[in-house]
């Protein structure tokens, strides 16, 4: 049998850390070599099973991304926008194993940042690790064909009450694969919300709607609305786990059969398509 793949995770203490880790602790094909927290949070040094209330793995956290990555083929991130550009940096200055980053909110300048930082470091940025929603992009791609004089564009997306940004990274994600098909940008065509007297919609604009509450783990929906017909392409994560599944198969393709993608900046659509 091949080795397990080595994986350190960033944010193993967070909801979909710890979702991650579990994952990757039950499936034979990877083992958990080190997890980064941050060093305020009194949690350094402390077993990484414990920390997850399961059996001890005789792994410890730490708070330096170097030490936890030392014997990783691959890191896989699930803390904040900050914490991903540094530890970005500190990998490629290492010429240290890929990451995989499913975490949302970044900046432009972050994204910049990556983008940059992709020239000598591979990076799957995954705004979300579902293989559904990386096909419902290709769906969404396909259908922003339809000319936008005559199909209005409409997306919403509901999560958790505990969810730091809006529109959530997947609902972006949907909504750049439509603006790109259709040629323009984001900015440019997106209307974030609409309060008071916001007048007819203008042709070609792509709306958004957030919901956020209870414990709703992700759903998307992107309407396409002509004066005749609606077509709706939409997803919905049943359990968190999905985002964890998708992680691994994410790791799987980036592990590339014992060898190393090249430097470069990747998404689930390489994870589905290639
Ligand atoms: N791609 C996907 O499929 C997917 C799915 C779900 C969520 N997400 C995204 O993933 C991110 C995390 O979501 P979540 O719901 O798990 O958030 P969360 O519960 O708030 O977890 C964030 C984690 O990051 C840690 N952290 C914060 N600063 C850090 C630092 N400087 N160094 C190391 N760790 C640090 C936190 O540690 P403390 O506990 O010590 O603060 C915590 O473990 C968000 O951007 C979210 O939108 C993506």
């Amino acid at each position: 049998m091949s080795e397990p793949i080595k994986i350190t995770i960033l944010g193993p203490t967070g909801r979909l850390g710890r979702a991650i880790c579990g994952a990757v602790i039950d499936h034979a094909g990877f083992e958990l070599v080190g997890a980064v927290v941050r060093s305020e949070s009194g949690l350094a040094q402390k077993d990484i099973g414990a920390l997850l209330n399961r059996d001890e793995i005789g792994c410890l956290t730490e708070v330096s991304v170097e030490l936890a990555a030392e014997n990783a083929d691959l890191v896989i991130d699930a803390s904040t926008p900050e914490m991903t550009v540094i530890a970005a940096e500190r990998l490629a200055a290492l010429a240290g194993p890929a990451l995989i980053t499913g975490v949302t909110g970044f900046t432009e300048k972050q994204n910049e940042r990556l983008e940059n930082i992709s020239a000598t470091l591979p990076i799957l940025r995954a705004g979300n690790f579902s293989l559904g929603v990386a096909v419902a992009e290709t769906l969404v791609r396909q259908a922003a064909t339809l000319p936008a004089r005559e199909w209005d564009i409409e997306i919403s997306e509901t999560h958790h009450k505990h969810k730091a940004d809006a529109p959530s990274g997947t609902a972006l994600l949907l909504a750049k694969a439509a603006a790109g098909r259709r040629g323009v940008s984001l900015e440019e065509a997106a209307i974030w919300s609409r309060e008071g007297q916001t007048g007819e919609r203008e042709i070609g604009t792509i709306g958004f709607a957030v919901t956020r509450g209870g414990s709703v783990i992700g759903e998307h929906s992107v309407r396409f609305l002509s004066e005749l017909e609606e077509l709706t392409i939409s997803h919905r994560a049943f359990d968190r786990s999905v985002f964890a599944h998708g992680a691994l198969e994410a790791a799987s393709w980036m592990f590339n059969n014992g060898g190393r993608r090249e430097p470069g900046l990747y998404s689930m659509q390489n994870v589905v398509t290639d």
